[in-house]
């Protein structure tokens, strides 16, 4: 039977989760890095050189898609968020080598005020995060001029299959395969790309994967608190179970949304 219970999420855990991932975030996280250098690429081609005024990015992180944004498209004013308040700094120095600064909006994004008359609401490996993305579009649909875009990317159900099946907790709570999309965009947003492909990490061993979801913060939901034997039985089941070029691999699982507010 189809589990009806919505999904929750414990933010407080999530955020800091991320905050002590901040400082190894950019360097750790490359699967997310392609992420956000796809869908710069695939939002300049449809913006085909037209300037966008005011750029609106949620969960800006360390900056990926901030820093793909501004080299794809021309990009007057920019504010930024993200549910982490320690992030604006690096966000700013990173702007910074852009000659460019932000409004920085610290929280999370279910709760900002968001600024209206937007040309452009971008987010890149965050809805995950979100429980009620319904709502989130509709507010994101009203904070969007008419044939302003909406570009962002989460993960579909293949994220992490790997520690899924081994019993790991790690998971975000709201993974969505690209089917899922049409369903959760209000009226006002038009679906104009959709696109679902798996990228497999390659690393020497299960722990380093551990370290590697460290890093990048994205293990905020998890319970942690590994017994010895927990851990080398997680080990040993990994690698006979995924192994993967002389290591072991993890896959994720990103969908790519542009929609355009008609
Ligand atoms: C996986 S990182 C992605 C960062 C960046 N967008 C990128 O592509 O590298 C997810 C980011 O979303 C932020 N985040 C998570 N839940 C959020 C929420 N509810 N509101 C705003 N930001 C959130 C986290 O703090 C983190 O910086």
């Amino acid at each position: 039977m189809k589990d009806l219970t919505p999904p929750t999420v414990d933010t407080a855990r999530v955020a800091r989760s991320f905050r002590r991932g901040l400082g190894s975030y950019h360097d750790a996280a490359s699967a997310q890095a392609r992420i956000a250098a796809d869908l710069s690429a695939l939002l300049a081609k449809h913006l085909d050189g037209a300037p966008v005024a005011h750029l609106f990015e949620f969960g800006a992180g360390t900056g990926h898609l901030t820093d793909a944004l501004l080299r794809d498209v021309s990009v007057d004013r920019l504010t930024l968020n993200d549910l982490v308040a320690e992030a604006e700094a690096g966000l700013q120095s990173r702007l910074g080598a852009h000659g460019r600064s932000a409004t920085f909006m610290a929280g999370r994004i279910e709760d900002i005020d968001l600024p209206t008359g937007l040309d452009l609401i971008a987010g890149a490996s965050v809805v995950q995060w979100i429980c009620d993305l319904p709502s989130l579009l509709q507010r994101f649909a009203t904070a969007l001029q008419p044939g302003g875009w909406l570009a962002l990317s989460g993960f579909g159900h293949a994220h992490f299959h790997e520690l899924v099946a081994l019993g790991s907790d790690a998971a975000a709570p709201n993974y969505m395969d690209h089917h899922d999309w049409q369903q959760v965009l209000p009226d006002g947003l038009h679906l104009t790309e959709l696109r679902q492909a798996p990228i497999t990490l390659r690393f020497d061993s299960p722990r380093a994967v551990l370290r590697h979801l460290r890093e990048t913060g994205v293990n905020g939901q998890s319970r942690g608190g590994w017994s010895r034997s927990r851990l080398r039985r997680f080990e040993d089941a990994y690698r006979a179970q995924f192994p993967h070029q002389g290591g072991v691999r993890l896959t994720y699982d990103p969908v790519l949304v542009l929609a355009r507010r008609v």
